[in-house]
């Protein structure tokens, strides 16, 4: 079955589809796209189903360019696989490319919790993950991600890798949060922590950051400077700020 076929299209989502192209070039051109085709063809790859969904969402989904892309989620996949990843916690499921990524390389009993506001996408999101055999292992909620993180560190539940992607302003707040339900080996990944190269302009021109670049400074900064984390920035896409603890 083509799922592309069987997904009904909310009407609103063709609106902003013709900036697409333009928009994705502008955010993440770090490298050219024979160097990414030529990694993606090196890398193993998400499933064929999540590679659909990839499609459907870039042809159909205004501001797809937010989709973490074949690369990012092959990292993810083999930081799951290799590192004793059981439970994810995600900020920002948008269509659910990447949850449904990571779900396929988690063991049977592992769980992935992801956040997101927009209910359309989710819809999106919940339609492609039931047609995986992964399905069961992802858990979404829907509303602003500050305040279901309030909810979610009364409980117990500690996460092996928290994927913070969701609005970058509030980027400060998720890491915060983050940190308290982060398991004793525990790796939080800050995605979009190069945005596009404006987070270079944080000695030259401060007074001209936007509040999603100054959101993600202020986390980026946080945490290099926090004495009990460790990270490193990694290149990929539009830039992984990885975090651990110093052990
Ligand atoms: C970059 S996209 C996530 C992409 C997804 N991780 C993937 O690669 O498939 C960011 C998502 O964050 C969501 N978002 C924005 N502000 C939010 C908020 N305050 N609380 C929860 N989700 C939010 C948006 O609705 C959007 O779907």
């Amino acid at each position: 079955m083509d799922p592309g076929k069987i997904i009904a299209k909310p009407d609103y989502l063709g609106q902003a589809v013709a900036k697409r192209e333009k928009i994705r070039e502008i955010i993440m051109n770090f490298i050219s796209q024979e160097i990414l085709s030529y990694c993606e063809e090196k890398s193993t790859l998400p499933s064929e189903l999540c590679q659909k969904l990839e499609v459907f969402t870039r042809e159909n989904i205004p501001m797809s360019q937010m989709l973490i892309g074949k690369l990012e989620a092959s990292f993810l996949i083999f930081l799951i696989r290799n590192y004793g990843i059981a439970h994810i916690l995600e900020i920002g499921t948008f269509t659910g490319y990447s949850a449904l990524a990571m779900a396929e390389a988690l063991p049977a009993n592992g769980t992935i919790t992801s956040i997101d506001i927009n209910p359309d996408t989710v819809a999106i999101a919940q339609q492609y993950w039931h047609m995986s055999s992964h399905a069961e292992k992802i858990k979404c909620l829907i509303g602003d991600a500050s305040h279901l993180l309030q909810q979610l560190r009364q409980q117990e539940q500690k996460y092996d890798l928290i994927f913070i992607d969701a609005d970058k302003a509030s980027y400060p707040v998720y890491l915060e949060l983050g940190l308290e339900m982060l398991s004793h080996s525990g790796i939080i990944i800050i995605d979009n922590s190069l945005w596009g190269g404006k987070v270079i302009k944080e000695k030259t021109h401060p007074h001209e950051l936007d509040a999603s670049t100054q959101g993600i400074l202020a986390a980026s900064n946080f945490a290099k400077n926090h004495p009990e984390l460790f990270t490193c920035l990694l290149p990929v896409r539009d830039g992984l700020l990885m975090i651990g603890r110093n052990k």
